[in-house]
């Protein structure tokens, strides 16, 4: 096992960054609730505790306070912003409510040499975001550096290796941020960075194993990313207890359905159920033209077919998902955010409550890219591992309007072309998306001597870091032409392309 750090939570937005740190040191480091008790981490054998920055005040009615026995656990503790608070609070020092914020950068100066800093320089530049303030040091501390508004901007217990920082290290604007997190886990935490890939499929492995003993597994597959790389790795772990489950929806791209097969089925030998459930889905889609109609019936639709399959295979025990760590912190609702709006298309819900299966979510503690890197390292071809981001409910929110089959034909051709040619360009792994909107107008226009009077296929094709905002790539007008030329050429309905010129915001990356 990995030596492992806890990160407990007390709901910044940065807990999550915390442990991207400590993972980019190559520490494995587990988020945990607030409240975990000092048993549990005992036993998880942590060699430190971070206790995360949060949005409360240490003096509101229902402040999350740790346990206090995490203080006699013997490994070291650094509390970030929040945590420096409930250091002072709990340790028998002083904070006081300040009504004024400190929020953005600050100077700090480091006035001690205390292994926390060794090697950072003397004055860095810090970011701050914190209400309350720590006036009196807790027992046994004393400070290590200070800005121009708190002299107890960072404070060390030396004895007991408790640290306190009244800034947040792990955010990129803090100069040497992670050197001091970094300081943290190898020379007060006593790490080694023994945490690497293969030796998180190892662990994971055994994990599965011990968890799910001789029951049985089944697992959505969509071909996506984070459901693929779950596949691969429970497979690898129970081999035939596990069975995955593709369900055409008959909204699929071109020869998705048939390289699913190949790849899962024939290649790595998983035990793979296909559902042609086609006919069922457009029965139900017919004549919906409301996108958010269209996302419930195709949710609703996919968990009564899973539902009816699960049956037919009989006994299972567990549903494993994979769901990966950013969509348990985005699927917290939070008003006017529009990632949790987005999140709520993205996992089935309601699933696991109606099939009262226990859940297995091998991949619930990981960043995107890690996933990636998993899936690389478990044997998953590029493919796979780099594919553009494909919405669940697939074509149906890429045609705009009512759903035919005809329409899904049209729309399957054009969209392989652009594919094609952005594969063709080398481009198809450098921007974001790239696909093919059918839109619900049809134009006139000339073929040979006809007039012809057809469908309009818009282009998306959109660079993004992380879909919350994005904009439409700046395509070589050379190869635009050429990809409009054959959607005309070679779809038949089709007679006019156009180019979305949009960026999100104001317009989001689908149509629909
Ligand atoms: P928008 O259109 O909101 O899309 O800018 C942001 C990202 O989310 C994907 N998307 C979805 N994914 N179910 C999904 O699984 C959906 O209903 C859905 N709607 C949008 C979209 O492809 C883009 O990557």
């Amino acid at each position: 096992m990995a030596e492992v750090v806890a990160v407990l939570d007390f709901g910044s937005q940065y807990t999550q960054v915390i442990a991207r740190r400590l993972r980019e040191c190559e520490v494995y480091s587990k988020v945990l609730p607030f409240s975990t008790s000092a048993e549990v981490l005992k036993a998880e054998g942590v060699k430190g505790v971070i206790l995360s920055g949060g949005p409360s005040s240490v003096f509101a009615e229902n402040a999350p306070k740790p346990d206090s026995e995490i203080f006699n656990l013997g490994v070291p503790v650094l509390g970030i912003c929040y945590g420096i608070q409930l250091l002072g609070t709990l340790l028998g020092g002083k904070v006081e409510h300040s009504n004024e914020r400190e929020y953005g950068k600050g100077t700090l100066e480091i006035t001690s040499d205390s292994p926390l800093f060794e090697g950072i320089k003397k004055t860095i530049q810090v970011w701050n975001s914190h209400g309350d303030k720590l006036t009196e040091l807790p027992t046994g501390f004393s400070p290590i550096a200070m800005t121009e508004n708190s002299k107890f901007a960072a404070i060390e217990n030396s004895e007991r290796k408790f640290f306190g920082l009244q800034f947040h290290p792990e955010v990129f604007h803090t100069e040497q941020g992670t050197d001091i997190i970094r300081n943290f886990v190898f020379s007060i935490c006593g790490c080694s960075g023994d945490w690497t890939m293969e030796s998180y499929i190892e662990s994971s492995i055994a994990a599965i194993r011990e968890t799910v003993g001789d029951k049985r597994v089944i697992l959505g597959l969509s071909g996506g990313v984070d459901s693929s790389v779950a596949a691969k790795l429970i497979h690898d772990a129970i081999g035939p207890q596990l069975t995955c489950v593709f369900v055409d929806n008959g909204l699929l791209r071109k020869n998705e359905r048939e390289a699913v097969k190949k790849l899962y089925g024939d290649h790595f030998q998983i035990n793979l159920v296909v559902c042609d459930s086609e006919e069922l889905f457009l029965t139900r889609l017919e004549g919906v033209t409301d996108p958010e109609k269209k996302r419930k019936i195709i949710g609703n639709t996919f968990i009564d077919v899973f539902e009816s399959e699960v049956e037919k295979i009989g006994e299972v025990e567990f549903l494993a998902q994979g769901t990966i760590y950013p969509d348990i912190i985005e699927s917290v609702p939070i008003d006017g955010n529009p990632a949790s709006l987005i999140k709520s298309h993205h996992n089935v819900g309601g699933l696991p409550e109606r099939m009262k299966l226990k859940i297995l979510e091998p991949l619930n503690q990981l960043f995107k890219d890690e996933v990636r890197l998993l899936g690389k390292s478990l044997g998953l071809p590029d493919s796979v591992v780099w594919r553009q981001p494909f919405p669940g409910p697939g074509l149906a929110v890429r045609v705009l309007g009512a759903i035919t089959k005809d329409i899904l034909i049209v729309l399957r051709e054009a969209d392989a072309i652009l594919l094609e040619e952005m594969k063709k360009a080398d481009l198809y792994y450098k921007v974001w998306q790239s696909f093919a909107v059918f839109l619900p107008v049809r134009t006139v226009g000339v073929m040979g001597d006809e007039r012809t009077y057809d469908n309009v296929i818009a282009l998306r094709i959109v660079e993004s870091v992380d879909a919350m905002t994005a904009d439409w790539a700046r395509l070589d007008h050379e190869l635009l032409g050429k990809i409009s030329n054959r959607i005309i050429n070679e779809v038949k309905g089709v007679n006019r392309v156009v180019l979305d010129i949009s960026s999100k915001p104001p317009s989001t990356i689908e149509w629909e």
